[in-house]
């Protein structure tokens, strides 16, 4: 076995991406469409006073406008449908800039848009809270945060023994600025009634989600409602909840009796779905002199709108990353006029680790220790917060073989030291965390007998590779082939062929039916089919847990179907297999066969056709390892980069990265390197470059757009080694997956701002590191 799970396969669905082929949400075909466009609050507070849509609505292709004033109990400013009742009840009242006021629907998007400019609104507008300055007189500590299930301050130990045992204090400030997620898709939604059932193509992390919130706030039934979301150019926690573009579009749509369509802005992005609120932290190290932590203190205060709460977690890694016995992780919230915050990409642990791992890298400086060193002399053996072991943990390997394969022994200690003509160079690390979690997911397979094989279950694949993945793990338990175009062969082989000799059956009747992808990519023996909320339900592609919990329902059931035909073959005198010992049964290509004699064969197909049948149906639920309670659950990292710093001009380039992750089996050895590249890219960009800049008179953003809110290109990136330690954790599930969607942007930016310090000699604590800071 495992001939296929591992593997650094191609992606099932890599042609229909290059080839444009895929169709993404915006893409899809409807008869008699009609396009909606936004319209935005000009303004960050106050109110409207009038609204006059008359001038609008005459514009040639207006089909119908929709203000708050008509709809007002459903045009909310939904941002948590969990939490309605945090939604602002008045909806002329302004709360932040892009609020939307208005959907006008048209014929075609630039009619909407050009009418979307005659509406005349007027308002009283107020002067907004904008800045964490301004936001700082009233700011609170939350009790709860994360809808209640962290707390809002955690300790352990005594602080103030701590600090009298710490021969060495690092008191200090790191900020982070507010980022937004820039998915190269941007949101769109195409909505359409059919009597009291709406039909929603959605761009989201979550169909399940998407279908319970849309019912909550359209009140109606779940089951009249259906979400599909095929392919994702990407999430990142922007495309995780619902927001107020889909319940536009779906009022729009009942209210014209047509389809509507919309896609955001660039620009709606960033005021619509959600950002990272910038962070103060104030952190608070104490340590011996042999370098062990005495006292941790971490304050982080964040930002939230005027209207709902979100925290952005920076402590959560703090908590249990290094053995400490005296801990203080604490919330602060100040609220400006804005919309609220979101997940985005390792909320927490991404600007949180930034600080945590700059602080660590001081404290090794004061104590001349090298950085590796006093985190190994901190390493966290048990959960140092709960007590309890980990479910595995090789962080001990990634600091090793990232040293190893970096060169890190030839790093000279003394910032400054490292040359390279104009170039200062330094090399730095840092250590990344993420927790694994797990949630509930079915899964159904169908074995056809016309050879057809689909697997389906309502998960979504925001571009990391979930099609791909489980694919494999479907093959692997029914023992059918993965087909992956190879770097040696890119021509293919013939896939109609191989598809057939994988199965027996005609290539003729390999294309029938149940296609949820609907082209080429299914010559895949198997039909891996996901993104509809009619499918089997799989919980959000969030919180890094798709793998840990899709994977394993796909083997349970794969596993059950295929033992469901090997016992059919086995009581069926007409098989060739007919009274063979189950252990003496295995399965390649579509076929069962004897292993000790291996010529006695049956096929999957021929099984069901004999027995009449065509199909068979198994489904399973797998559910959280109840033994997983038991064991702390975490993937880990280590990062290295090296920078090289223009003396003169303050430049900074990355040129070299090393990455080692500790984070459970690898099902897909090159997709997972892909995602890692990805973090780390992002990594790149957070510590470099990223800064969302509001203007603090108007509470407007500036920069919503690509061209000036900056993100690395090509040239901005360097080589970018990536390893995987071996790990099969045996706790998290059956397969030893862990989490490792979200982990590679932890760390990047502390490592890099710590070989700044390292070529430079200067401790950048405010993110983005842009070269004015060095000058
Ligand atoms: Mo995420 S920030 O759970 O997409």
């Amino acid at each position: 076995m495992n001939k296929i799970i591992g593997k650094p396969l191609n992606r099932v669905e890599g042609n229909l991406k290059v080839t444009g082929k895929a169709e993404y949400t915006a893409d899809i075909p409807r008869e008699n469409l009609t396009y909606g466009a936004i319209l935005r609050s000009a303004i960050a507070k106050g109110q409207v006073t009038t609204i006059d849509t008359t001038p609008a609505l005459a514009a040639p292709g207006v089909v119908d406008i929709i203000t708050y004033e008509q709809t007002p109990d459903l045009i909310k400013i939904p941002f948590f449908s969990q939490q309605p009742d945090q939604q602002p009840e008045k909806h002329d009242i302004i709360h932040y800039d892009g609020q939307p006021l208005a959907i006008i629907v048209a014929e075609t998007l630039e009619q909407a848009e050009y009418a979307a400019t005659l509406v005349n609104i007027t308002y009283e507008a107020a002067t907004p809270t904008v800045t964490i300055a301004q936001a700082l007189p009233e700011v609170f500590e939350p009790e709860s945060i994360f809808f209640g299930i962290m707390p809002g301050r955690i300790t352990r130990g005594d602080i103030a023994a701590g600090k009298a045992q710490a021969d060495i204090l690092i008191e200090q400030v790191y900020t982070t600025p507010t980022e937004h997620h820039n998915p190269l898709e941007t949101s769109a939604t195409i909505a359409f009634w059919e009597g009291d059932n709406l039909t929603v193509y959605e761009t989201t992390q979550g169909i399940s989600g998407t279908q319970k919130s849309l019912a909550k706030v359209l009140n109606l039934p779940p089951e009249n409602i259906r979400v599909i979301s095929k392919y994702l150019g990407g999430g990142f926690g922007c495309k995780a909840l619902l927001r107020s573009h889909t319940i536009l579009a779906a009022i729009a749509s009942r209210q014209v009796q047509r389809p509507v369509k919309v896609v955001l802005t660039r620009s709606q992005m960033y005021t619509n779905c959600g950002y990272r609120s910038e962070t103060h932290q104030q952190l608070t190290l104490g340590a011996t002199k042999q370098g062990q932590f005495t006292l941790i203190k971490h304050i982080g205060t964040s930002l939230t709108s005027m209207f709902e709460e979100f925290v952005e977690p920076v402590g959560a890694a703090t908590t249990m990353m290094y053995a400490c016995p005296n801990l203080e992780v604490k919330y602060r919230l100040g609220r400006i006029n804005a919309g609220t915050p979101t997940f985005m990409r390792a909320p927490g642990e991404a600007p949180g680790m930034f600080a945590l791992e700059s602080a660590i890298d001081e404290l090794a400086y004061a104590l001349n220790l090298d950085p590796i060193e006093i985190r190994l002399r901190n390493h966290a053996d048990i959960d140092p917060h709960t007590g309890l072991p980990w479910s595995s943990k090789s962080l001990k390997q990634c600091y090793q073989k990232g040293a190893e394969i970096f060169g890190w022994s030839k790093r000279h200690p003394t910032p400054r030291t490292m040359r390279d003509g104009n170039f200062l160079i330094g090399w730095g690390m840092a250590s990344a965390t993420f927790p694994t979690n797990s949630m509930t997911a079915t899964v159904k397979v169908e074995l056809f007998a016309t050879g057809e094989v689909s697997v389906q279950t309502g998960t979504q694949d925001i571009g990391t590779g979930t099609y791909t993945v489980m694919t494999q793990v479907a093959a692997e338990a029914l023992g059918l082939a993965y087909y992956s175009q190879t770097e040696e062969n890119p021509s293919s082989t013939n896939v109609e062929t191989l598809h057939a000799t994988s199965l027996h059956i005609p290539p003729s009747l390999v294309d029938k039916g149940v296609r949820g992808l609907g082209e080429d990519i299914t010559k895949q023996p198997i039909n891996f089919r996901l993104g509809d909320s009619n499918l089997p339900t799989a919980p959000i592609t969030g919180n890094s847990i798709t793998v840990a919990s899709v994977s394993p329902a796909v083997h349970q059931a794969a596993t059950a179907a295929r033992e469901r035909l090997i016992q059919m073959a086995i009581a069926d005198s007409n098989s060739p297999l007919y009274g063979c010992k189950l252990e003496d049964i295995s399965v390649e290509s579509g076929q069962i066969f004897s292993k000790s004699q291996p010529s006695q064969r049956d096929s999957y197909t021929e099984i069901l056709q004999r027995h009449g049948l065509e199909s068979l149906e198994v489904t399973e639920t797998t559910a959280p390892n109840p033994d997983s309670k038991q064991y702390a659950k975490h993937s880990f990292g280590a990062v290295f980069v090296e920078v090289a710093v223009d003396e003169l001009l303050g430049e900074i380039k990355v040129r070299r990265c090393v990455g080692v992750y500790s984070a459970g089996r690898i099902l897909n050895i090159k997709t997972a390197k892909s995602q890692v590249i990805g973090g780390i890219t992002w990594g790149i960009g957070m510590a470099l470059m990223e800064k969302t800049v509001i203007d603090a008179h108007t509470g407007r953003i500036i920069n919503a757009n690509l061209s000036d809110y900056l993100i690395p290109v090509h040239a901005d990136i360097p080589n970018i080694e990536v390893e995987f330690i071996a790990e099969h954790d045996p706790h998290v599930n059956t397969l030893g997956t862990k989490s490792l969607g979200e982990l590679p942007i932890v760390g990047v930016a502390g490592a890099i701002a710590n070989a700044v310090y390292h070529a430079t000699g200067k401790r950048i604590r405010h993110l983005p590191i842009t070269p004015d800071k060095l000058l």
